[in-house]
């Protein structure tokens, strides 16, 4: 052993009697700095105690007399936040749909509120960018299935599409036509390669040709005569460059056989009236609005 100044000092330590393959266990002092250590952790442990919710009991725990937790806290955070955005979220149900944007205190109010729950709500379908993926629609762009006014949109939040739980759904339904039997897979064949040659893709000229008429006795009560589509509907637009569920021909031939039945639950049961007018006012400044 070492005394203070590093010189070699001999000390007789007792020996605690273990002793494991000839190796023996010294009964050393604890190092003082360690010991105090301890006895400090002790005492912060029983103020702890008294101050803070800690012990377990069967329903909770003790509360501790600062009353503090995680849970409370957040509470009051959430109470505070809802508070201070009572009276705009009020004033936002109150306004006009078509006043919301032209009023810098609610359109900054629906630009931050509106696109948290986008992010929250919405974004695992639609993207977090709104993009979209197939199947489920792009918010970004100006090509709308059941509309892009404000009206629209705040109508497709609030009751969905094809949401069986809301009777004010947006409804509408594509037949399956090879599924149901209504088109041979030949007719089938002819009528994805005439929508082909209205989108502006390759395709086979005389089976298009063939197309045309299955297409004018089929599709076009639906997708409109020139194939534009028809919002009333929400059926697509089938000569853009934009698609719900993809241009290539596989796509479209499996979209024709076993009929699309895309579905948007409704969120008025889910949001409440300001939260539904901050993303619908969202969405439509996203830069497709009409
Ligand atoms: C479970 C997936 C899902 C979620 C979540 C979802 N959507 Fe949709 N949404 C869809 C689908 C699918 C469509 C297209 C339905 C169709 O085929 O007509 C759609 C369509 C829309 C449309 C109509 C687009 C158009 O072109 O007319 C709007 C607007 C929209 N969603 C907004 C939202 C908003 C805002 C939220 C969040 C509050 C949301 N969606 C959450 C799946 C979803
Ligand atoms: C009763 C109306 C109706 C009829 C009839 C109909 N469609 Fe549709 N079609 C729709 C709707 C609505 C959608 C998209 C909505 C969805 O997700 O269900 C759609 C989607 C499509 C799509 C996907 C478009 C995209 O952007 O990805 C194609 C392709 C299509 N239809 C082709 C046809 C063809 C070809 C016929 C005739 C053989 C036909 N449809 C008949 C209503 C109709």
């Amino acid at each position: 052993m070492r005394d203070r100044k590093g010189a070699r000092k001999v000390v007789e330590v007792p020996s605690t009697g273990h002793s494991w393959d000839g190796i023996e266990e010294y009964d050393n002092p604890l190092p003082r700095w360690w010991l105090w250590t301890f006895y400090a952790t002790i005492v912060w442990s029983v103020g702890y105690v008294i101050a803070y919710p800690a012990i377990p009991l069967v329903n909770g725990a003790t509360r501790g007399v600062l009353g503090e937790t995680m849970r409370s806290n957040v509470a009051a955070e959430i109470q505070r936040f809802n508070e201070a955005n009572a009276p705009i979220r009020a004033k936002l149900v109150e306004t006009p749909l078509d006043e919301i944007a032209t009023d810098p205190e609610l359109a900054n109010f629906t630009t931050n509120a509106g696109g948290a729950i986008f992010r929250t709500w919405c974004a695992q379908c639609h993207g977090s960018g709104a993009g979209g993926a197939p199947g489920y629609p792009s918010l970004l762009d100006n090509d709308w299935l059941w509309g892009g006014t404000l009206e629209d949109i705040y109508m497709t939040v609030q009751h969905g599409i094809r949401d069986p739980k809301d009777g004010d759904t947006r409804y509408s339904e594509m037949p399956r036509f090879g599924t149901d039997e209504m088109l041979e897979s030949e007719q089938i064949d002819q009528v994805v390669n005439y929508v082909l040659q209205i989108s502006d893709q390759p395709h086979d000229a005389d089976l298009a040709a063939e197309g045309a008429v299955v297409y004018a006795d089929n599709c076009s009560a639906c997708h409109a005569e020139d194939g534009t589509g028809d919002r009333m509907q929400g059926a697509p637009d089938l000569t853009d460059a934009i698609s719900l569920y993809g241009t290539d021909p596989e796509t479209i031939t499996r979209i024709v056989r076993d009929g699309p039945f895309g579905v948007m639950p409704a969120w008025n049961a889910r949001l409440s009236e300001a939260d539904i007018r901050a993303v619908a006012s969202y969405v439509h400044s996203l830069g497709g609005g009409e």
